[in-house]
């Protein structure tokens, strides 16, 4: 048997009928740039994030690159961020003029923690940015509290979470409802994909969606006229319709995510050598990724591998041990959380599609190998 970590070919013969007519429309109507599939987009996923405003965008990276430049950085000017993410976060952080400060992360669920966070501002801080790693929101609370405290801004990395919710005071918050801007990927592989590169910001902030709006389009709300230097970053009509024609699915997609990590949960449940995710109280998952920790990782990955099943590492470098952030003066050991964290996580396939007789197969897998 196979189980790649991805397949997106069963997905996309179960919806071709609904995507495919959706993209002929924007090809008959020759509305390639800023169709009307933009607008309807934006507005959906807005009223999804309990956002008053969605702005598309060329990717996930713009969808943060564009809120950072709203906060026109000077030099100096830092931003606190979780080593352990996708390169993405901290390179937007770079190219908007800022430093990031790298700061540890909880172990159980690998996002930013909250103390780290507190310990870590100074009078150079200027904003906060968690990622809802994997498909699960930060502790947006705590961290909207020292925000407030301190006047700086937070900057939601929802990548990888799209739909994710978090129950805080028992009202459930969504990923991009609590903070001032937040940034969407996507990407083919994300819960909500696109055939191509997309991204979207959402804010209820009136004023930032307005400034959004024209950092994408090269800084000016009307053609020709330039109140600052933005540049192209639109959400392509074609993409907008796959999105849109997608949308509807996502909440069964990431339910039948939810049921996999179940079904692993038990399967892997008195397996000593690997901890299976931990959802933090209050929180519901989306399960973008399925990510074990594991005892002797790289002998499992190719254990599996020679098995037929994809398994992944994300990440095995944190951002904070990168080579073009060495001058930022962090060392092996700065960060040991992230550090230990890049050693022994594990994803699995955690893909809707996926049939139990699958699951069961990368299960028993796991068994014999630790057996
Ligand atoms: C956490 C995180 N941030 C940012 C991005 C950047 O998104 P994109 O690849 O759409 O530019 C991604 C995904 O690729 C991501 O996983």
């Amino acid at each position: 048997m196979n189980v790649p970590l991805l397949d997106l070919v069963g997905q996309y013969r179960a919806i071709k009928d609904e995507v495919l007519p959706a993209l002929q429309a924007v090809i008959e109507s020759q509305q390639f740039i800023m169709g009307p599939a933009v607008a309807q987009l934006e507005a959906k996923v807005a009223e999804l994030s309990h956002a008053r405003h969605g702005v598309g965008c060329a990717s996930g990276t713009d969808a943060l690159l564009l809120p950072l430049k709203a906060l026109n950085l000077k030099p100096g000017d830092e931003i606190i961020t979780s080593p352990f993410t996708f390169f993405a976060t901290a390179g937007a952080i770079h190219n908007a003029g800022g430093t990031p400060v790298f700061v540890d992360i909880e172990p159980g669920t690998f996002n930013i923690d909250p103390a780290a966070v507190e310990a870590a501002v100074t009078p150079r801080t200027r904003a906060i940015m968690p990622v809802h790693l994997y498909g699960q929101m930060a502790e947006m609370e705590r961290l909207l509290a020292i925000a407030q405290r301190r006047g700086l801004k937070v900057i939601e990395d929802a990548a990888q979470a799209i739909g994710a919710r978090r129950s805080i005071d028992g009202v459930w918050r969504m990923a991009g409802e609590l903070g001032w801007v937040t940034g969407y990927s996507f990407f083919p592989s994300k819960n909500l994909g696109a055939w191509g590169d997309a991204g979207m910001m959402v804010t209820s902030d009136d004023a930032a969606a307005e400034r959004l709006r024209k950092l994408r389009l090269h800084g000016g709300a009307k053609m020709y006229h330039h109140e600052e230097v933005g540049t192209n970053s639109r959400l392509d009509t074609l993409q907008a319709a796959v999105l849109l024609a997608k949308l509807p699915h996502l909440a069964d997609w990431s339910s039948r995510r939810r049921e996999h990590a179940a079904y692993y949960g038990a399967g892997l449940a008195n397996v000593g050598a690997v901890r299976a995710p931990v959802v933090a109280p209050g929180n519901e998952h989306i399960f973008h990724q399925y990510t074990l920790r594991v005892e002797r990782r790289d002998a499992l990955q190719a254990h599996l591998k020679a098995k037929g099943i994809g398994s992944a590492i994300y990440y095995p470098i944190p951002l904070h041990r990168q080579a073009c952030f060495a001058s930022l003066g962090y060392k092996a050991g700065s960060l040991p959380r992230s550090e230990q964290a890049a050693e022994d996580v594990l994803s699995l396939p955690i893909f809707p599609e996926l049939t139990h007789a699958q699951l069961d197969y990368v299960i028993d897998a796991i068994r014999e190998f630790y057996r």
